[in-house]
C-alpha cells in the first residue's frame, strides 16, 4: 500500500478489507478497528523506502467496503489496470475460483477475469489440501497468477523486513510497476 501510494506512476488505489481481514490485522500487525485503517496501514513499517511525506494520510488509495457491492471497481466498464489479491486466504481463493462474487473483492476479481485484466492471487497458506490445489488450478485456469506468500532467499535477506520488501517489489513488478531498489539476480557479477 505504501509502495502504491508513493509511486507517482499510479494515480488511483482501490483497497477493499474484508471482515475477517480484521482480525487478522490486529492479531498480525496490531492494528485494529475500521476507523483510519488506511492511514493506520501506511504508517506501519518501512516496507518500502518511499514515503508520502503525509504520515500515513491517504493521498490517491479510496477504500471500500467489502460489502459494497455497488463500487466502481465492481464493474468492468470502470477501467483499471488490474488486481491484486494479498493475502489471499483460501477461502478467499475459493470464492473466486467459483466465481461466487458474493463481496466485493470476489466480484471485482471476477470482473479483473472477465475483462482480461491482471489478478493476482497471493495465496497464503500450508500445507495446502487437495480443495485449495484445485481451487488453484481453476483460478489459474481462469487467467489469475497464483502468487504465493514465499520469499526469496537467494537475495541473502538481512531481515523480515527486507524480506517482505523484495516479496511486494516482485508481485509490482507483475503489473508493470518496477520498483527502485528491486533485487535482479547477475550470477555472472
Ligand atoms: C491470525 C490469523 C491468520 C490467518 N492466516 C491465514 C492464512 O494465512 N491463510 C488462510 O487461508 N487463512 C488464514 N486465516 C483464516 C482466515 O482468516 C479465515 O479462513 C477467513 O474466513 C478468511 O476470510 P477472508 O478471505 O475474508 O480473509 C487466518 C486467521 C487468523 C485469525
Amino acid at each position: 500500500m505504501r509502495a502504491l501510494e508513493a509511486d507517482p506512476r499510479v494515480g488511483r488505489v482501490h483497497f477493499v478489507a474484508s471482515e475477517n481481514s480484521l482480525r487478522v490485522m490486529a492479531e498480525e500487525l496490531g492494528v485494529s478497528g475500521r476507523n483510519d485503517l488506511l492511514a493506520k496501514l501506511l504508517q506501519t513499517g518501512e516496507i518500502l523506502e518511499a514515503d508520502n511525506g503525509l504520515g500515513g494520510a491517504p493521498l490517491k488509495t479510496v477504500q471500500h467496503s467489502d460489502a459494497d457491492i455497488g463500487a466502481a471497481i465492481a464493474s468492468g466498464s470502470h477501467p483499471s489496470d488490474g488486481m491484486i489479491v494479498l493475502p489471499c486466504s483460501m477461502g478467499t481463493l475459493a470464492a473466486i475460483a467459483h466465481g461466487l462474487a458474493n463481496s466485493l473483492i470476489a466480484r471485482a476479481a471476477d470482473v479483473t477475469l472477465k475483462e482480461r485484466r491482471p489478478l493476482l492471487l497471493c495465496v497464503r497458506e500450508t500445507p495446502f489440501n487437495r480443495i485449495h490445489l484445485r481451487n488453484m488450478t481453476l483460478a489459474a485456469e481462469a487467467g489469475a497468477v497464483i502468487f504465493p506468500v514465499i520469499p526469496a532467499f537467494y537475495n541473502r535477506p538481512v531481515d523480515s523486513t527486507e524480506m517482505a520488501r523484495q516479496f511486494v517489489c516482485r508481485v509490482l513488478a507483475h503489473i508493470g510497476l518496477t520498483q527502485p531498489g528491486a533485487y535482479v539476480w547477475r550470477p555472472e557479477e
